[in-house]
């Protein structure tokens, strides 16, 4: 009780704030997302999302290369192809843009772990995640592309593969193929509660995955949902999944922390698309300082429970970091 206790005490000088930091960002953590074009060379500056570009796959070494000076780990590949069709052919293609990508990445940098993205919607003529029959997004029809998908992915190379299409049953689906053809160490992260949000419309014009009709909340969650995101975590994890996201991240800490306390293994948040868009435009702007407030979001973020964090800043985020710990 005061005046024994004061907190403030603790506060008082730097090296003690330091020392007792409880939560620290680390290089280490953060997974960088890329996107890599088929055909045209050079780079597209995604408009809303800036400081993003779509990469040939040249850039893309050169980018990933910058990346890893800074100590960056992993990345996330997702794909623009230059074909879409119903069938989304191009995302299953051992040529597809995403297969030369990461047998490019790990012949250049072998110690780089290449995670991607599983889902067709950047494949497909509709923009949709799956199969459409009559309207609907079928299910079932959709399983067996996918894990085909993430096949031809492991096959390449990747180190990990991150389903993102949220139909039921994917996770078992994509195991099962991946074990049968021999790649049972290849990694599975799931996109395990991901809600239907605004927050992704940045990234659809990165991607050119908006959806020509409808939308995806016959897949994706309710932001509402508490219960059901548990539900979705245990499911995939029962299905096979090593690892499991929440997505996005800064409207749901609440459940990164509560999947944190109800699973033993790694969890992954997503700062996704809008969550850095925000930070930019306003940073842009002098409203806020975008050094501070990415550090302070990403550490909120890990604070919540999140054991890695998928984040655009990412490179950003690794060279700051790296200059605090050389005094700076
Ligand atoms: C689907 C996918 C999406 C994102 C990652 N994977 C878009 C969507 O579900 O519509 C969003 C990422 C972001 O907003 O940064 N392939």
């Amino acid at each position: 009780m005061f005046p024994e206790t004061r907190l403030r005490r603790l506060r008082e000088s730097r090296p003690l704030r330091d020392m007792l930091q409880e939560t620290r960002l680390m290089v280490q953590n953060l997974i960088y997302p890329l996107f890599v074009q088929e055909g045209a060379a050079g780079r597209v500056a995604v408009d809303s999302m800036p400081g993003v570009h779509r990469l040939s796959t040249d850039l893309l070494l050169e980018e990933v290369e910058a990346a890893c000076r800074q100590g960056i780990k992993a990345v996330l590949l997702f794909g623009v192809p230059e074909t879409k069709d119903e069938a989304a052919s191009s995302a299953y293609d051992d040529q597809g843009i995403v297969q030369q990508a990461v047998r490019l990445l790990k012949a250049c940098f072998p110690d780089l772990l290449v995670i991607t993205d599983v889902c067709l919607c950047e494949y497909t003529s509709h923009g949709h995640c799956g199969m459409v029959k009559d309207g609907r997004i079928d299910n079932d029809a959709t399983l067996p592309l996918l894990a085909q998908t993430a096949l031809s992915h492991a096959r390449a190379g990747a180190d990990i593969v991150a389903p993102s299409d949220m139909m039921d049953g994917r996770v078992r689906a994509i195991r099962d193929k991946l074990d049968y053809n021999g790649f049972s160490g290849t990694v599975i992260l799931s996109y395990a509660a991901k809600f239907a949000s605004a927050f992704y419309g940045p990234f659809r014009d990165a991607a050119g995955s908006v959806p020509a009709f409808g939308d995806r909340r016959t897949h994706q969650m309710n932001p509402a949902n508490r219960r059901e995101a548990l539900q979705e975590v245990l499911s995939d994890l029962e299905e096979g999944a090593d690892m499991v996201m929440v997505k996005p991240a800064l409207a749901y800490l609440d459940l990164v922390r509560e999947v944190r306390d109800t699973v033993l293994c790694p969890v992954v948040a997503y700062n996704v698309s809008g969550e850095y868009s925000m930070v930019k435009a306003a940073a842009a702007r002098g409203w806020v300082d975008e050094r501070q407030i990415v550090l302070e979001i990403l550490t909120g973020i890990k604070r919540a429970g999140a054991d890695l964090i998928i984040t655009y800043h990412a490179k950003d985020v690794a060279s700051w970091l790296n200059s605090q710990q050389c005094g700076e």
